[in-house]
């Protein structure tokens, strides 16, 4: 069924975020410009820009309006945002609005209802199928392989050593030692950032598919050669059985203790993340060694990683910094916004300058919340 909404000049606003540790924004100066070209209007908050160095006047130069939190939710017809709105926010928005972001519909199950009952048309991004023609719409890529490359980043600022390989004349300086347990989008990046580095690096993953990129990549891929290939047809990995969990953790037993930086990025979609670095591998580190764990808002691979905090055992720097892309807030948010743009053009049409939301689209399907979550 394909419904048309009547809408002269649509008005699509975006607002700085209401959790003061998310410094994405939505929308970017180059998308700013691609919206007004399309016939929209942009309407942002007052330093809307801040976390990403640009300024209002910039915003105002390229055709954007500035105005107050409130008379934003109250005119515009499309909210692009990069979280769920807050409960006080959820008032504000125009009954019948459009909103385009990352909401995770199960954790914000209260808000979501919230929305759906002032007919707001939620799309949630995070929900994507995995397909060829969803790529440039993908935020968890493109937000993944920030998180990758960030997590080097902050692991070597707090490993107190040099990385490559330095000969000189005073001595020789041996390169770090990286894992990387998941070689997802995270994984991969994190691996690619750590080479350039200079670093040794290996890695491990469920799917064995991931041997080749591991390897194209210059890492050494290691796997527990009787373990099964635990890939879903979506590409996701299932979870371990008990058997496959004890060939793990015997093989990441004598692989870590000998490792300067693990990297952990495992998931597992809808569940919680896979325990995979023991407390019997983390003491087995040697002092001054750097675990960084990009999955401890879903539950940790890593024992004694902990939400927001850098915890240290027996030396041992565990990182658990929450939202790593937010970590790296400008680049994330360009390519944020440029995914948001491109799935924008699936459901607003230029020509006409209306939206057209074709409820039979694969994406659409998969994104479009239009049923109370229970
Ligand atoms: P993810 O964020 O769900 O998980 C990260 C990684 O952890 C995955 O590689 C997963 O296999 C691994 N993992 C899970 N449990 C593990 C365990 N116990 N031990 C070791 N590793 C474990 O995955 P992500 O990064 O979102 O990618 C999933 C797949 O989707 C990959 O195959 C990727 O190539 C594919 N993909 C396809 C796209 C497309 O448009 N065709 C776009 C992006 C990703």
């Amino acid at each position: 069924m394909l419904i048309y909404y009547k809408l002269i000049k649509m008005i699509l606003g975006s607002v700085v975020d209401s959790d003061i540790n998310e410094k994405r924004i939505a929308i970017s100066p180059d998308t700013i410009k691609k919206y007004i070209t399309s016939g929209l209007s942009v309407q942002l908050e007052k330093d809307f820009g801040k976390n990403s160095n640009i300024d209002d006047n910039e915003l105002q130069r390229l055709g954007a309006k500035i105005l107050n939190k409130e008379e934003i939710y109250k005119t515009s017809d499309i909210i692009v945002k990069i979280n769920c709105p807050s409960d006080s926010e959820i008032l504000l928005i125009k009954e019948g609005a459009v909103l385009i972001g990352s909401f995770f519909p199960y954790l914000n199950k209260d808000r979501i209802n919230k929305l759906l009952k002032r007919n707001i048309k939620i799309f949630s991004l995070e929900l994507l199928p995995r397909i060829t023609r969803a790529q440039s719409m993908d935020i968890l890529s493109s937000q993944a392989n920030l998180a990758g490359y960030k997590a080097v980043i902050d692991s070597v600022y707090e490993y107190n050593k040099a990385v490559p390989m330095m000969m000189t004349a005073a001595g020789t300086i041996t390169p770090a030692k990286f894992f990387i347990i998941g070689a997802g989008v995270a994984g991969l990046q994190a691996i690619a950032t750590a080479k350039r580095l200079g670093g040794v690096v290996s890695a491990t993953d469920v799917r064995l598919a991931s041997k080749e990129q591991v390897e194209s990549l210059g890492g050494k891929f290691i796997f527990a050669e009787s373990s099964k290939n635990l890939e879903t047809s979506g590409g996701y990995a299932k979870e371990l059985d008990e058997e496959d969990k004890k060939k793990q953790e015997e093989l990441l037993k004598n692989t870590i203790k000998n490792q300067d930086i693990v990297i952990c990025t495992a998931l597992i979609p809808g569940k919680k993340a896979p325990r995979i670095v023991t407390d019997e591998m983390v003491k087995s580190m040697k002092s001054g060694s750097v675990i960084c764990d990009l999955a401890v808002e879903q539950g940790g691979n890593s024992a004694f990683s902990e939400p927001g905090k850098i915890v240290v055992i027996n030396g041992v720097k565990i990182i658990g910094h929450k939202n790593f892309p937010s970590r790296i807030s400008e680049s994330a948010s360009i390519l944020f916004a440029k995914n948001v743009l491109n799935f924008l053009e699936i459901i607003y049409d230029k020509v006409e300058k209306k939206l057209k939301i074709d409820e039979n689209d694969e994406i659409i399907k998969a994104v479009y919340i239009n049923k109370e979550i229970s």
